[in-house]
């Protein structure tokens, strides 16, 4: 095995690139999205890194300044290199982006006063309407005469740079939409990126195609061009993947198999906290059906053996995270010659984000279950989705032919039932959740609402009550059904089932599921919720 844990550079692709330079915007991440849609492939990099030399190895054939929360008019106030204005590429200034675009090319920004005192901030939706000048950047925009936008922002540009015009304004903003035509300069007040501006997918594709972009990002050059860089990465070296089932991971697994066949082996932990028919499901699916090597580590004695008697939810948490990475270890430890550790790593994960208080910060989630491997074992990082969205990476797992059931499931958490099942775990509990979930899901299925939550499933309830089932008392467990909506799991509501499909429910489970004789349904948002019980 290598010495060292490296981290890779991102793959270097031959498409066109757009840059997004970030001023901290809570949104910025919005305006990838839109290009992606647009088959565009862009970089989100905080403003902090871009230098002259990083512009020039980067080479854009676009640039965007996001939004953010800082003012222009204070001294020390971010700015991209002036640089940025002579690439002669196009350059679309959003919100704080075109404030700091007008103050470095000749305009001039004023500091907002709050509304309320004739003042000229803006928070909300506004209505603009288009100035005479017609622009190629507004192709379809102004068909109902005006144009719903998202605005959300305390300063304003009080004069524009030499060079601009007004291609739009809202009562609040004489400058809503500005443009420089000979130089392809764009300047925006509100947020094109946000759904509260229903036109901006319009308005980005306008602003592409004056870029000259040809849409050449798809998944299928995607699939390609990550085949040829694994491969040229790997050798003819081997690589051990963790394989949860979950999106992100089957993905990886199937790309790096296309790549290098079988010098990649897939671990998958079996820890007996599993749904019902998962490890069968996935072995079934990767081995027999994809021909993936596959080590199926059924380790449900040594989790549920650890596991007994412990109640609190950090401790159960800790003693899966600890055998989780001593198993995967010990089966990792066979495969001879291991040098790198595949991961699913997505682009949300290592966008680093804007501080204002003391420069970038990577924002990188704990959430993979073999977090602390790749340097405990000197393995290299072979991560082939750092550069895809959750939305992308399932886009990329159809291209790759993997089903509809992989693809679109909800996310399922490393620990498993484990922190579906409050308190302590004993078998007979975990049989019976898994038949209560079961009964949830398909429910859920039948009625079509699967694709429109973002997960669901049931707790058992450490709590035994009454009830009376023909002529019988029975004693036995509650459990609570929960359905969430939500975008990233860091918020979420919970989903409006009607009465009657809640009440279906409940009797499908009270008579189909022994041992539950009391279904709940958990209306609590996160937060101050959160998603799973533990
Ligand atoms: P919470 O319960 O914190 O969950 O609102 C947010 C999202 O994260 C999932 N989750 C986990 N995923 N390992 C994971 O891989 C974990 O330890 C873990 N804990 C929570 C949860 O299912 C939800 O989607």
């Amino acid at each position: 095995m290598a010495a060292n844990c490296s981290v890779i550079e991102p793959m270097t692709q031959d498409h066109q690139r757009l840059l997004i330079i970030d001023f901290g915007s809570q949104v910025t991440q919005l305006i990838a999205r839109r290009l992606r849609e647009l088959n565009v492939y862009c970089e989100i990099h905080p403003f902090q890194n871009v230098t002259d030399a990083f512009l020039q190895d980067f080479g854009p054939k676009a640039v965007i300044l996001s939004g953010g929360p800082a003012s222009v008019v204070h001294d020390g106030s971010p700015r991209p290199p002036a640089t940025v204005f002579s690439l002669g590429v196009p350059v679309l200034g959003i919100c704080y982006g075109q404030q700091v675009m007008m103050q470095m090319l000749g305009g001039r920004v004023e500091g907002g006063k709050i509304s309320g005192g004739g003042g000229t901030a803006e928070f909300g939706r506004a209505y603009v309407t288009p100035a005479p000048t017609g622009s190629p950047l507004l192709t379809g925009w102004f068909l109902d005469q005006k144009e719903q936008v998202w605005m959300s922002h305390g300063d304003h540009v009080a004069e524009i740079a030499p060079g601009f015009e007004v291609l739009g304004t809202s009562p609040n903003a004489p400058f809503a939409i500005t443009a420089d035509p000979m130089r392809n300069f764009f300047a925006v007040q509100f947020h094109p990126e946000v759904h509260h501006t229903p036109n901006g997918k319009t308005f980005f594709e306008n602003f592409v195609r004056i870029a000259g972009f040809a849409g050449d990002w798809t998944m299928a050059g995607y699939r390609e061009q990550a085949v040829a860089d694994i491969r040229a990465q790997v050798g003819d070296r081997q690589v051990i993947c963790g394989l949860s089932g979950g999106v992100d991971s089957s993905v990886t697994a199937a790309l790096i198999h296309e790549a290098i066949g079988d010098q990649l082996t897939c671990v998958f932990v079996d820890h007996g906290l599993l749904r019902k028919d998962e490890g069968k499901d996935v072995v079934a699916m990767f081995r027999d059906h994809m021909n993936l090597k596959v080590l199926h580590a059924d380790e449900a004695d040594l989790f549920l053996g650890e596991l007994e008697g412990q109640s609190d939810p950090e401790t159960k948490r800790k003693i899966i995270g600890r055998l989780f990475i001593d198993v995967f270890q010990k089966y990792a430890n066979d495969i001879d010659g291991a040098e790198f550790l595949a991961q699913g790593t997505l682009y949300p994960d290592v966008i680093e984000s804007v501080s204002f208080s003391g420069g970038p910060s990577a924002t990188i989630k704990s959430h993979h279950n073999v977090g602390g491997l790749p340097e405990k074992m000197g393995l290299k990082l072979v991560e082939p989705l750092r550069e895809l969205f959750k939305d992308e990476v399932r886009a990329l797992g159809r291209e790759l032919g993997l089903p509809d059931s992989f693809i679109g499931r909800h996310p399922f958490p490393g620990p498993g039932l484990a922190i579906r099942c409050p308190g302590e775990i004993t078998r007979a509990k975990l049989d019976i959740l898994r038949e209560a979930d079961a009964v949830y899901i398909d429910q859920i299925r039948k009625h079509g609402l699967y694709d429109e939550i973002w997960q669901a499933f049931v707790a058992i309830l450490p709590v035994r009550t009454v009830g009376v089932m023909g002529d019988g008392r029975t004693y036995d467990y509650a459990c609570a059904l929960r359905a969430v909506t939500s975008v990233d799991g860091m918020t979420a509501d919970y989903y409006p089932f009607s009465h009657e499909f809640l009440g279906e429910t409940a009797t499908r489970i009270i008579n189909e599921v022994p041992g539950i004789n009391r279904v709940t349904y958990d209306i609590t948002s996160k937060p101050p919720g959160t998603i799973e019980w533990e």
